[in-house]
């Protein structure tokens, strides 16, 4: 029987992850009704009031604040999520952890390996809980992935293949900076694809395929110049506008990634592929209930790759949701994040990835930048 223990929420940061993260708040209630504790929306931060109240009104945040310093030092905040532009993860997760809170970070931790260990020094030093939004994990199909692997289908790894392909950055009228923009400018951002969107496919290679030893990569800046928002005058563009990079897994396998917002067509193709001794998966977010299959193993004849339909109830975490063959989408990975932090308090575990667990995407992500700029491998492990 679940009893009501209340986690009082307190979101920082009212854009696309402010949204994304307070329907998981909201949602997890209904699909996961028999835990104990409960979020509860206590008061959301943005710069204006405006803002901050048109938010809080449209998800039912209790309470608001402009300054999430005061948030932070609120009695009534157990857990503070962390939804703003990459520069302030390190700050705000610090306080945070100072004033004993949960701490709930969007991805990556930070804009550097440097600045994300701080985080996980702090954190760690406090003992408080946290968790990094590394949502793909929560796809069903892909903890399917991870589940199909750690039986050991696959055998022997050979290779990891990963691409996140975008389009929107082409135009090089685009200004960089600012509200909206923030991922054009690398002092809020850090880097451009490398810690957006290769952080993703890191984060799930290293999930499924253990640790990285080392790196061989290159980066590309396409435009070179763009107007920054905020100062109004043309400004170098410090950002990576693609990134590939090669490396080696500790297992013994291949890795080849690939990220750009210059694939025309593209506007947000995730896609993995493992290769294994016995068998091979691969999975696309623009298919994201879909698991693709081949197995060695199958009858001569009937060899092929199988597309798996990960929507029924003994699939992860497929049972809270409709009936078999109807789908879930991208939101619920969210919901599903939400309620394994909630069950990690119910049971004392962690919810991965912590803090200590995403650093190490971090220092994936500064090697890559490192092996572009030096033109050389870059040794991790
Ligand atoms: N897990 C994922 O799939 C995923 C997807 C998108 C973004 N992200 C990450 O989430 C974070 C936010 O990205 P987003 O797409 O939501 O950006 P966004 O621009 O949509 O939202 C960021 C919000 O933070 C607000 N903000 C900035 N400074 C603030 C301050 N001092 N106090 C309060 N609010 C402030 C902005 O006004 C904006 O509303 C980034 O770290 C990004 O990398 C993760």
């Amino acid at each position: 029987m679940a009893t009501n223990k209340e986690l009082r929420i307190g979101l920082i940061g009212c854009g696309f992850m402010g949204r994304t993260h307070s329907n998981g708040y909201l949602r997890v209630k209904n699909f996961f009704p028999e835990q104990q504790y409960k979020p509860v929306l206590k008061a959301v931060c943005a710069r204006t009031e405006s803002k901050a109240r048109a938010f809080a009104d449209q998800w039912g945040y209790e309470s608001i604040e402009t300054d999430w310093k005061k948030l932070i030092a609120r009695d009534d905040i157990d857990a503070v999520d962390i939804c703003t532009p990459n520069d302030m993860h390190a700050e705000i997760a610090i306080a945070a952890a100072e004033a004993g809170k949960m701490v709930l970070c969007e991805k990556p931790l930070a804009r550097t390996y440097e600045e994300s260990l701080g985080m996980v020094n702090a954190i760690e030093k406090a003992g408080v809980k946290n968790t990094v939004w590394y949502n793909y994990r929560r796809l069903p199909a892909v903890t399917l992935a991870k589940q199909i692997i750690d039986s050991g289908k696959l055998g022997r790894i050979f290779h990891y293949r990963a691409n996140f392909l975008q389009d929107w950055t082409i135009n090089a009228n685009l200004p960089q900076g600012g509200e909206g923009l923030w991922r054009m400018d690398a002092a809020v951002a850090g880097s451009g694809v490398t810690g957006d969107l290769l952080s993703h496919c890191i984060d799930t290679a290293l999930w499924l395929n253990g640790s990285i030893t080392t790196v061989s990569a290159m980066t590309e800046t396409f435009v070179k110049e763009r107007v920054h928002q905020l100062t109004g005058n043309v400004q170098p563009v410090g950002i990576d506008d693609a990134c590939s990079f090669m490396c080696r897994f500790k297992n013994g396998s291949l890795g080849l990634f690939e990220s750009t917002r210059y694939a025309r067509g593209h506007k947000a193709l995730y896609t993995f592929e493992i290769n294994g001794e016995n068998a091979s998966i691969r999975w696309d977010l623009h298919d994201l209930n879909r698991l693709e299959f081949f197995d060695n193993a199958d009858q001569s004849v009937l060899k092929g790759w199988r597309s798996i339909h990960v929507t029924d109830g003994d699939q992860p975490y497929m049972n809270r949701w409709w009936v078999p063959g109807l789908g879930i989408g991208y939101e619920h990975s969210f919901v599903h994040q939400v309620a394994d932090f909630m069950q990690s308090l119910e049971t004392g575990g962690s919810c991965s990835p912590t803090f200590r667990e995403a650093l190490e995407t971090n220092q994936v992500c500064q090697a890559v930048l490192d092996s572009a700029a030096e033109g050389a491998w870059k040794t991790i492990h």
